[in-house]
């Protein structure tokens, strides 16, 4: 399932955005600075930062769907990503994601129905050599295995 969506009216969107209008490569600090006020970047924004960038809405969205930082809906009270590139996938990375998605009953990029845990790809944390590797709230997991994941998220959820 996904968290409710915030829906921002126009003005606090372009309240929002608007100290990053000038700076050079403005999407991306406008992405993040949406991302920061609202735990992801609502629908609504999309239109709006298109309008005063003047982009489309496909180009931005394309950019929203792109980086995988940018969420659609908010997060749970734990992210837990499970890196989905090729060295992980090669040692056991696959079987763990399915055995993660499944028991936790989501899909890549929902969160579980108590709003414990947003599941998310990620595309190489740099562990290779300690495949299969995950990141829980941030944190770095090498040679992980369900059970493992479990008492760390256990362990941030206390
Ligand atoms: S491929 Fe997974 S950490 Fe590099």
């Amino acid at each position: 399932m996904r968290h409710a969506v915030p829906q921002p009216t126009v003005d606090d969107i372009r309240e929002v955005i608007a100290p990053h209008l000038d700076r050079e490569g403005p999407l991306l600090p406008i992405l993040h600075a949406v991302q920061a006020a609202w735990g992801c970047v609502p629908d609504a924004a999309v239109p709006v930062i298109a309008e005063a960038l003047n982009l489309s809405r496909a180009e931005v969205h394309g950019v929203v769907s792109f980086y995988h930082d940018f969420r659609e809906a908010p997060a749970g009270r734990h992210v837990l990503r499970l890196c989905r590139a090729e060295a992980c996938q090669a040692m056991g990375g696959k079987a763990l994601s399915e055995a993660v998605l499944g028991k936790l009953g989501v899909s890549w990029g929902e969160t579980t129905a108590d709003g414990a845990v947003t599941v998310e790809p990620v595309y190489c944390l740099g562990l290779c050599a300690c495949a299969p590797a995950a990141m829980v709230d941030g944190r770095v997991v090498g040679r992980a295995d369900a059970a493992r994941l479990d008492a760390l998220l256990a362990e941030g959820a206390a």
